[in-house]
């Protein structure tokens, strides 16, 4: 058993609401939150802040081992993740950011700086860690590993909303685009791609509401601290 509780593991393809659902959760259980995909959003939006070179392996790395990285909880309605003292919130939300961040998530190297900064975060327990591989390579020896997954329509249409929440304009053929073409490159890659780790349980959200997802997740969660 962890000193702090259980790990949590969220996966996922994009747009499927593993951040707002894995927020709902920790706040239930009362753990706290981790976005891996923030991490990977931030260190594309800091390179190609710098213009560098977004297939530099190494580059990356280096860039990575040079920033300050923050945790920050509740600093706004997006931030998880702050750099060099700086929090990150809309800006690295956009569709430019999402894309260049699952072109550098493809690099070996950029993978393994992500991975320990990860461990580390979680490895005393009580965290909800949500991303693509978490069950899978990041905590394989975490309590809970959940596989969220929705069909991408439904995935397409939860994302306009939102945007349009927030007064931005969304045009859903596009953002279905955008979503297919990111499913296939993240599930299509060779280092640690997109997949339900074989202990994970696959919730299928397409016509489920949050609330309920929430509710299965935190009945898992429960089952699973009997068992530790
Ligand atoms: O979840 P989000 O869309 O914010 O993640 C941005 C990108 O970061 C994803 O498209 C994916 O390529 C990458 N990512 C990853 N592994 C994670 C989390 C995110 O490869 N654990």
């Amino acid at each position: 058993m962890r000193p702090k509780g259980l790990v949590i593991a969220i996966d996922g393809p994009a747009g499927v609401g593993k951040s707002t659902v894995g927020k709902m959760v920790a706040a239930r259980v009362g753990y706290s939150f981790v976005s891996t995909g923030k991490m990977y959003r931030a260190l594309a939006w800091k390179a190609l802040e710098l213009g560098l070179d977004l297939g530099d392996d190494a580059g990356l790395v280096a860039l990575a081992g040079r920033l300050k990285w923050e945790f920050p909880k509740g600093a706004g309605p997006e931030a998880d993740v702050a750099i060099d003292g700086r929090t990150l919130d809309r800006e690295i939300t956009d569709e430019r950011v999402g894309k260049a961040s699952s072109g550098i998530a493809k690099l070996a190297g950029v993978r393994l700086f992500m991975k320990d900064m990860q461990r580390l975060a979680g490895i005393d327990g009580g965290v909800v860690m949500e991303g693509r591989d978490i069950g899978s390579n990041v905590f394989p020896d975490a309590e809970l590993k959940v596989y969220l997954d929705a069909s991408p329509q439904a995935r397409a249409e939860r994302r306009a909303q939102q945007l349009r929440a927030q007064g931005l304009e969304a045009d859903l053929e596009q953002i279905l685009d955008f979503i297919v073409k990111r499913d296939a490159q993240d599930s299509g890659r060779k280092n640690n791609p997109l997949v339900k780790a074989p202990d994970a349980h696959y919730l299928d959200s397409t016509s489920v509401p949050r609330e309920k997802v929430v509710d299965a997740i935190v009945e898992l969660f429960e089952r699973a601290r009997k068992a530790f």
